[in-house]
């Protein structure tokens, strides 16, 4: 009978160690960083960005907790825009101001946010005219990005700017501009999808192409 307890006991006491070896204590070693990254964000990014990442603070910042966002970037992606910031735009760059170890909490923070797996259809060679795309621009989306997309708070971003341009790949541009930003002024512009636009998947292509070419003059 004795033994047939201890053995139960034992088993009891497996029981516990694989259940909290399971739980989110220890598989998910992210928790730590997540709230490490919290508190760097509630500090320096609140006012703008938001307490729900929205875009929703005080000073003008856009949505970074949007699920076609965080599905179109990658970590590096987050890492190198916070670092860098986009000089001019409102954005700080936090490279001189934060630590290695800040800046990657921050992303994993970030990251967090996503809840859902997107898969975008993109053209397997994004190459076509920016002249043509330069005239679509100005039909639909200087009103919000400006001329030659120097960007405007709170109207749209900078799309012209060095530091977008340098850690933004011509797929993750056009992903941008065909499936938009849920919640945001920044609507999808793809045919079929549920925006104005109604733009042919071509056409987006060559507006990234104008975009593109922007690069080179700054
Ligand atoms: C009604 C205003 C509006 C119009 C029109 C508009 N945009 Fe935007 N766009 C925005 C805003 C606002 C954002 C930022 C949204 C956010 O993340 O909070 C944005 C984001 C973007 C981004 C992502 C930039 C980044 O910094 O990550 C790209 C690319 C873009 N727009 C391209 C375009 C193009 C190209 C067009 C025209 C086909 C267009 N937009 C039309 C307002 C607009
Ligand atoms: C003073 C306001 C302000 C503060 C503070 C601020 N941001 Fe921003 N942030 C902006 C604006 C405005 C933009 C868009 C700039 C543009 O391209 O026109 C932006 C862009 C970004 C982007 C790129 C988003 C995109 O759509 O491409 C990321 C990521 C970001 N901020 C993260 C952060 C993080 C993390 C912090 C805190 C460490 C922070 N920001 C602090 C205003 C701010």
């Amino acid at each position: 009978m004795k033994k047939i307890l201890i053995g139960f006991y034992i088993l009891v006491i497996i029981g516990i160690i694989v259940c909290i070896s399971n739980s989110n204590i220890f598989t998910k070693k992210n928790s730590q960083a997540i709230v490490a990254g919290e508190k760097v964000y509630n500090k320096n990014c609140l006012v703008c960005h938001g307490a729900a990442g929205k875009g929703e603070g005080k000073k003008a910042g856009t949505a970074l907790n949007n699920q076609n966002f965080l599905n179109s970037v990658t970590d590096k992606n987050l890492y190198n825009y916070i670092k860098y910031g986009r000089e001019g735009t409102g954005m700080p760059a936090y490279g001189p101001r934060l630590s290695e170890n800040e800046l990657k909490n921050l992303v994993v923070y970030i990251r967090n946010w996503q809840t859902e797996d997107i898969q975008f259809k993109v053209p397997e060679t994004i190459t076509g005219n920016p002249a043509y795309g330069k005239k679509l621009y100005h039909l639909y989306c200087q009103n919000c990005h400006m001329e030659a997309g120097a960007g405007m708070l709170r109207m749209g971003t900078a799309l012209s700017h060095p530091q977008y341009l340098k850690f933004t790949t011509d797929e993750q541009i056009w992903i941008s501009i065909a499936y938009g930003r849920e919640e945001t002024r920044m609507g999808p512009s793809l045919k079929g999808l549920d925006g104005v636009r109604q733009l042919k998947k071509q056409d987006i292509t060559d507006i990234v192409m104008y975009i593109r070419s922007l690069e080179e003059k700054k």
